[in-house]
């Protein structure tokens, strides 16, 4: 389905606290580099037009949550909305999260990783393009405590049973699927993010899945010759 126009803040608003290119990032991203303090970090990795970011960092005032999103337009308009929901525990990056988990992210340092309704890929060509994938499922458990948690909703049946079968073989440290629930909403915001008020105005069914590192990732062992 085509995504809507976005608007872009205006250029009077002011998003310094809230918006980061990355080439203004630091080596590593952490609480510490990131917010000043030692607080949980959560990372959500395709944030749209950011509602997860703005309510979940409002919710949770005693974490900090990172954003990122490839689509600059995208990343911009979430930061104008938690510059608007006015958190001091939530920053927006621009850019591609892939490389941000290969080389930026301490091992076992994040509390949480979300993806939200990813970009569904349907042709079979370009599933490897799929943000859910073996490298980005290692990354994520590798950047995760123990004890942490994913958190992956979809309305694609196909992606949500291959990321579990994708889960169950090359990351057994994650555990079981948590089934998560629907909440009903209570207001038109009231939703985790924008596709899911979609899909459930639209009756599409969503499929939600947390888990919760259970323990430390296998180390691959060293060839030896
Ligand atoms: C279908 S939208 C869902 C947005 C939001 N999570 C929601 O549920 O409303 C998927 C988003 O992921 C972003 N995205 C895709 N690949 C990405 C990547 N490698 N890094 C960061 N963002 C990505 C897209 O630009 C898009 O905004």
């Amino acid at each position: 389905m085509p995504r809507q126009q976005i608007r872009s803040p205006k250029p009077n608003v002011d998003l310094t606290a809230v918006f980061r290119e990355i080439e203004q990032l630091p080596e590593s991203l952490s609480s510490q580099t990131m917010f000043g303090n030692d607080l949980p970090l959560e990372i959500e990795v395709g944030s749209g037009k950011g509602l997860f970011m703005a309510t979940e960092s409002a919710a949770h005032p005693k974490h900090n949550f990172l954003g990122v999103e490839i689509i600059g337009k995208y990343a911009s308009h979430a930061a104008g909305r938690l510059r608007k929901a006015g958190v001091t525990n939530a920053i927006m990056i621009s850019g591609n999260a892939e490389p941000l988990f290969e080389k930026k992210i301490a091992a076992e340092s994040l509390e949480a990783v979300h993806v939200y309704f990813p970009d569904p890929w349907w042709k079979k060509k370009h599933r490897k393009r799929r943000v859910v994938n073996t490298t980005s499922v290692q990354n994520f458990s590798k950047a995760l405590r123990v004890g942490g948690r994913f958190h992956f909703w979809t309305d694609v049946l196909d992606y949500f049973e291959q990321t579990i079968e994708l889960i169950a073989e090359i990351a057994p440290e994650f555990g079981v699927p948590i089934p998560e629930e629907e909440v009903e909403a209570t207001h038109d915001l009231d939703y985790r993010t924008h596709f899911e008020r979609r899909s459930i105005q639209q009756h599409i069914p969503v499929y939600r899945v947390r888990y919760e590192k259970r323990s430390a990732q296998p180390t691959v062992p060293k060839a030896t010759t």
